[in-house]
């Protein structure tokens, strides 16, 4: 029950998914949970349902806003311990089909949206001074990052963009001597909005969707028991690696 107890947690894309499941287990297991969204209505409801919660409107492709959500976490709950760069958004299209616009709302809200939240919360992150633990930084990345998915090309990217990103962020951590590690997970498929969608619009030939009926999907609650592996100290000696959860998909 207490894991995380007395950490900060901030999670993007917390109205919806896997982000929303994020909230309430790492506030489940002790923490206090700042949740934002551009989804107003959605966020207000889940943190809402979370004890102590606070919910923030907020676009993570904006530096403003973002150094808002950071002040206004600090300023409510005295510290900030882990940051959770969940928000994503997902087109179709491949390479021939996707036009620049598209792929450049990808990049920026999965790359230039993680590198912002890295960038913002750092410096207001737990060290290691005021507390038995460092903070933690969990990117959401994906399989996508990982192989060849032709109707994804930017998502794929993107998410490969957050993987290499990430390691960067962890090295620069550690060379600053600061106690905050930083880790991507690349899920597969899990039962979320963002996956319902994909799988209406998907045309049924298509190789993505033929492996998600052969590996299945997983639960929210699947993801979030990764994150909270993460966010605890329980992982202490991990940093600058991904951790897939794909029920085997990328291995065979
Ligand atoms: N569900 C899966 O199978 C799966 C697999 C691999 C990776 N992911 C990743 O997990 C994360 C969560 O996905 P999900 O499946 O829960 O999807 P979801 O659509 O249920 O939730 C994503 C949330 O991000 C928010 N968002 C989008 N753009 C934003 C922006 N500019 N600023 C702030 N918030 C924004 C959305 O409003 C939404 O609430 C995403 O990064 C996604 O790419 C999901």
């Amino acid at each position: 029950m207490n894991r995380v107890s007395g950490k900060v947690a901030l999670i993007t894309g917390g109205a919806s998914g896997l982000g929303a499941a994020d909230a309430r287990l790492l506030a489940a297991e002790g923490a206090k949970v700042v949740i934002t969204d551009l989804q107003a209505d959605l966020g207000r409801e889940v943190a809402a349902s979370i004890p102590d919660a606070l919910f923030l409107e907020h676009d993570v492709r904006d530096e403003a806003q973002w150094q808002g959500v950071v002040a206004q976490t600090v300023a409510r709950f005295g510290r900030l311990d882990v940051l959770v760069n969940n928000a994503g958004l997902v087109r179709f299209g491949n390479v021939e089909e996707c036009d620049l616009d598209t792929f450049r709302l990808q990049m920026q809200v999965m790359v230039e949206g993680c590198f912002l939240g890295c960038k913002s919360a750092i410096p207001h992150m737990t060290k290691g001074a005021n507390g038995p633990w460092g903070g933690s930084i969990i990117n959401v990345a994906s399989v996508a990052a990982l192989k060849g998915i032709s109707a994804i090309p930017a998502y794929s990217a993107a998410k490969a963009g957050i993987i290499a990103l990430t390691r960067s962020v962890a090295v620069h951590c550690q060379e600053q001597g600061y106690a905050i590690r930083c880790n991507a997970i690349a899920p597969g498929a899990h039962d979320t909005p963002m996956t319902r969608q994909a799988l209406d619009q998907l045309p049924q030939d298509n190789a993505g969707l033929d492996q998600v009926q052969a590996h299945g999907q997983g639960r929210p609650e699947d993801v979030a028991n990764l994150v909270l592996f993460l966010a605890s100290e329980e992982s202490r000696q991990i940093t600058g690696t991904h951790i897939v959860i794909d029920n085997g998909e990328t291995v065979g």
